[in-house]
């Protein structure tokens, strides 16, 4: 068993061996996760559409689990898996679907897509126009964190949990080679663990 970070945010886990630091801890996590949901909720609420959370596989799966428990209307929830790949500066062409939203009832839903990161902006930059082209309601975005400093497209999302520096963050979903994802904080990669 191991810990990090100070005493209140210490967290037995195997995997923490291996973070520098807790950049944001889980309590404070869960605090704005409640604020989004509340603040979600009351921009929902006289919608005649039905709200869809759509998570991007993989990294938006605990962030969204814990948003839709706190969301108080009905809502519901589906999945699509993109790949990005490249440095260009535009978004169409670098980004692949993988896994398709498959809803016949699209034109009746607001569509809020749920990510756990936003770094150069490319694969919500396309998955907006995507959506928006299948003729949802509305399409909005919702991240946990936002790397601004890392953009090639513009993009701004209308729900950002935290803002955070250019550095290596996993945890409550995010990994390194698919390490990390269970650690219920957001933490800063030793680097010895990511530069080879
Ligand atoms: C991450 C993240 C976003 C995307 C953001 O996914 O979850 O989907 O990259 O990057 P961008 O703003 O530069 O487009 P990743 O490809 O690492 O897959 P994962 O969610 O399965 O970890």
């Amino acid at each position: 068993m191991s810990s990090v970070g100070s005493e209140k945010c210490a967290i037995p886990h195997e995997a923490a061996l291996d973070i520098e630091r807790v950049l944001i801890p889980e309590e404070e996590i869960l605090r704005r996760v409640r604020e989004l949901s509340s603040q979600i909720e009351s921009d929902y609420a006289e919608s005649k559409n039905k709200l869809v959370l759509l998570g991007i596989l993989k990294g938006s799966v605990v962030f969204m689990a814990e948003l839709m428990k706190h969301i108080r209307i009905p809502v519901e929830i589906d999945f699509m898996k993109v790949s990005s790949y490249g440095g260009g500066t535009t978004s169409s062409g670098n980004v692949e679907i993988k896994l398709d939203i498959r809803r016949r009832d699209i034109e009746e839903s607001d569509i809020l897509i749920v990510e756990d990161i936003i770094d150069s902006g490319r694969t919500l930059s396309y998955l907006v126009e995507y959506l928006k082209l299948r003729g949802a309601a509305s399409v909005r975005t919702v991240t946990l964190l936002d790397k601004p400093s890392r953009r090639t497209v513009d993009f701004v999302p209308d729900y950002t949990g935290f803002t955070v520096p250019d550095e290596f963050v996993v945890g409550y979903g995010l990994d390194f080679d698919e390490k990390y994802r269970a650690l219920p904080f957001i933490g800063v990669l030793k680097p010895e663990f990511y530069e080879k």
